[in-house]
């Protein structure tokens, strides 16, 4: 079983995945941990200002691994935890580029697509529902309006409620992001349309899990 879930940064993608993964028994598979990661392989062998190629990044990939961890595939390079260096700002500036490299998305792809091999999946991202899973049974696309994304990624890193400001600066960077993402940032026809502005998280969950029972224990219809 596959569930997709695509939607723009900052959506709450990733922290609703792995409610949803939790609550189902499911695994987490975040997508964006994949190209964060091969990023900052190459980040840790190169200047950032050398001209990549996709063929080149992808030699890194075998430094990077899913390991399945609770309820959780954890991202590693060379076999070591990395969750903070793959979210800094050196790997934050440089991973929609590297996002953009057909190589290394069919790499992702194929790393995504073992992954859901062993196990059932909730699996986060751009474009999982249209490319990944096409014919993943439930698809979610996560969207909320550009400020309340921005405050609620602020309110997660500065642990405490930001100024509106702040939340106007957050917000500009957010909007430069979904341009630099956009062309991978697809909803699937056949996505179901989660806007999360005005709802809680544990909304949301509810919701995404209400949508997995209805899919995995449909009753005939006769
Ligand atoms: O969701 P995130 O910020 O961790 O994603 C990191 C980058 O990877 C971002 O530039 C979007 C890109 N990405 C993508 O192109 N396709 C995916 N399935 C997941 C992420």
């Amino acid at each position: 079983m596959v569930i997709a879930i695509d939607g723009p940064a900052a959506s709450g993608k990733s922290s609703t995945a792995q409610w949803v993964a939790q609550r189902l028994g499911y695994r987490h598979v975040d997508s964006g941990s994949l190209y964060r990661a091969l990023t900052a392989a190459a980040l840790r062998d190169a200047a950032v200002d050398e001209p990549w190629s996709g063929e080149q990044l992808v030699t890194h990939g075998p430094r990077v691994s899913l390991r399945p961890e609770g309820s959780s595939f954890v991202v590693r390079i060379d076999g070591a935890d990395c969750d903070a260096e793959i979210r800094d700002n050196a790997v934050t500036s440089q991973v929609s580029r590297v996002a953009s490299m057909p190589e290394v998305r069919e790499w992702v792809n194929a790393q995504v697509r073992q992954a859901a091999q062993t196990h059932d999946v909730v699996v986060d991202g751009r474009d999982i529902g249209t490319v990944v899973f096409p014919n993943a049974p439930l698809k979610i696309f996560l969207v909320a309006d550009p400020w309340e994304r921005a405050r609620r990624r602020l309110n997660q890193r500065l642990e405490r409620r930001p100024s509106d400001d702040e939340v106007a600066e957050e917000t500009d960077l957010l909007v430069q992001r979904d341009a630099k993402d956009a062309t991978q940032t697809v909803q699937a026809k056949d996505a179901v349309l989660l806007d999360t502005t005005y709802l809680t998280q544990p909304e949301q969950v509810e919701r995404i899990v209400a949508l997995a029972h209805a899919v995995t224990h449909r009753p005939l219809v006769t």
